[in-house]
């Protein structure tokens, strides 16, 4: 391989990394307004517990959302601006619960944490041996919705057992 056609390659990884990037950050905006919203509509006899749940996972993507947007800044672009391009981008798209009930709305962030694993888990496997700092900045979220995934399924499964 030349170190032209080296530089065009890593070129290409780098559009394609800020491309995968754009479009979690349109995931975690969508999420945070998603979480955000579910927690102050939740009804239900453990809807304190669940909104508290909810609040924690808006923040962790409202988290993510500074992450994201700092590395796409740090690899030379810039985020998606318009939160009118963010449901073109997305990967998980945006669900409304049609009830207000805990468990629907539990069960929607489950599907939600769980699309999230599944696109992170991807990026990782595509960022891996190519770009470290991507790689672990992806790797930290995955973790997050992971542990978030597992608190959400924990708690519908309490609720639905009491
Ligand atoms: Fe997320």
């Amino acid at each position: 391989m030349t170190q032209r056609g080296n530089v065009i390659i890593k070129a290409l990884e780098t559009a394609e990394t800020i491309r995968m990037l754009n479009k979690v950050y349109a995931d975690s905006w969508l999420a945070y307004h998603q979480y955000l919203m579910e927690a102050k509509v939740v009804k239900g006899i453990r809807k304190s517990d669940v909104k508290a749940k909810l609040r924690q996972l808006a923040n962790d993507e409202l988290r993510h959302v500074h992450m994201i947007s700092d590395r796409i800044i740090e690899l030379g672009s810039t985020p998606i601006d318009s939160p009118s391009d963010w449901t073109e981008h997305t990967n998980t798209g945006y669900e409304t619960s049609s009830s207000f009930d805990e468990l629907s709305i539990l069960d929607l962030a489950i599907k939600s944490a769980e699309g999230s694993v599944y696109v992170y888990s991807g990026l990782a496997a595509m960022l891996q041996n190519k770009d470290i700092i991507t790689y672990e900045l992806v790797n930290e979220i995955l973790a997050d919705e992971v542990e978030n995934e597992e608190d959400l399924q924990e708690l519908y499964n309490h609720i639905e057992k009491s």
